[in-house]
């Protein structure tokens, strides 16, 4: 990993902020900032199990869910991080009720990008030792500079995102983003707590073998997607495929796109528009996915196309390989 051929991030990040001839490097100051952030946090996510910091802090989130310690540890280090470098003018978090606006002096104001968060994705991970991540999403700002941020700062369709990407608290450590020109992942050396280009333009296979969702909730999705899964178990040419579900997006998503496979979260009986947090989960893995050659869609749009209405609205979530979305797709249209 240290090798002389591995870049730094530090150092990829210089060399890409040049390549934008008209960057203020201010999105490169952002993305130091993430990266100096995603440290902090993976050092208290790989000493969880020592400490008493696990279980529920007694909150509950704006979703009604249980908030474990951890979440609210690295929802505060994200944002602290993020105000004391005076990088953004307005963040929202999954773990926020509103958003936050960046006020403190005027200076701050001249800022032109807002940052929006899951904190800790896959917190139920978090007490059995199992990978957990951090999403991120940034957007320029569509009011003007030198005002305070606006709640359609943050409702603005995924295709406007300037850049997305996901920390990867795992076996290792992975720090995975874009700016629009393809994907890259950097792994961290945590001896010396630096980030290195491991994984230079990540890719989707075209197809792939493994199909992840959570089947337990089977009987409560729509026929198209009953009769996708049921066409994954089929045997015939490649199939059937593999089940895999670990329950952190972020993981089954990195897994997916190393691998090749489809990730689902579909709407059900249950919950309409399924679990997943448009702004929060759904957009960024989307930029991602698509500049990763793969894609993604509620079942019949593509995400990015969604106009959000809502900081916490939740979108049904289909994304992966290019062929398995389609197919996927193909099946929920022959039911509609
Ligand atoms: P979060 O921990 O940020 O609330 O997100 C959990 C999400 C996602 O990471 C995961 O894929 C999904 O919820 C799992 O949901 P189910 O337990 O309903 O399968
Ligand atoms: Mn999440
Ligand atoms: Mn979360």
């Amino acid at each position: 990993m240290v090798g002389k051929k591995h870049k730094t991030l530090g150092e990829f990040i210089i060399e890409n902020q040049t390549s934008f001839q008209y960057s203020s490097g201010e999105l490169s100051k952002l993305i130091n900032a993430i990266r100096l952030a995603a440290k902090v946090v993976n050092h208290e996510v790989n000493k969880a199990g020592l400490v008493d910091i696990l279980g529920a802090a007694g909150d509950t989130n704006i979703q009604g869910e249980n908030q474990q310690k951890l979440d609210v540890m690295a929802n505060d280090i994200f944002i602290q991080t993020l105000k004391n470098r005076e990088i953004v003018c307005g963040i929202a978090s999954e773990e926020e009720d509103d958003f936050i606006t960046i006020n403190s002096n005027d200076e701050q104001h001249q800022n032109k990008y807002v940052v929006l968060i899951d904190p800790l994705d896959g917190s139920s991970n978090i007490d059995v030792n199992v990978s957990v991540g951090t999403i991120f999403s940034i957007y320029r700002r569509v009011t003007p500079v030198g005002t305070p941020v606006k709640l359609k700062d943050f409702l603005q369709p995924g295709k406007n995102q300037v850049a997305a990407g996901y920390i990867v608290y795992g076996t290792s450590t992975m720090l995975v983003y874009t700016t629009g020109h393809g994907v890259n992942g950097f792994t961290l050396n945590p001896a010396i707590g630096t980030f290195y280009l491991s994984h230079p333009d990540m890719r989707f296979p075209e197809t792939g073998k493994i199909y992840s969702v959570n089947e337990g909730n089977y009987i409560h999705f729509p026929q198209g997607v009953k009769d996708y899964i049921k066409y994954c178990q089929e045997e015939e040419d490649d199939r059937p495929y593999t089940s895999r579900y670990i329950g952190s997006l972020v993981s089954d998503f990195h897994r997916n796109m190393i691998k090749g496979g489809i990730y689902m979260y579909p709407k059900s009986s249950l919950a309409s528009n399924g679990k997943l947090r448009l702004l929060y989960e759904c957009n960024p893995m989307a930029f991602l996915a698509e500049q990763a050659n793969g894609r993604a869609s509620d079942g019949t749009t593509r995400i990015m196309e969604i106009k959000p209405t809502e900081l916490h609205e939740r979108a049904p979530f289909f994304c992966g390989s290019n062929k398995m979305v389609e197919k996927l797709e193909e099946f929920i249209d022959q039911q509609a």
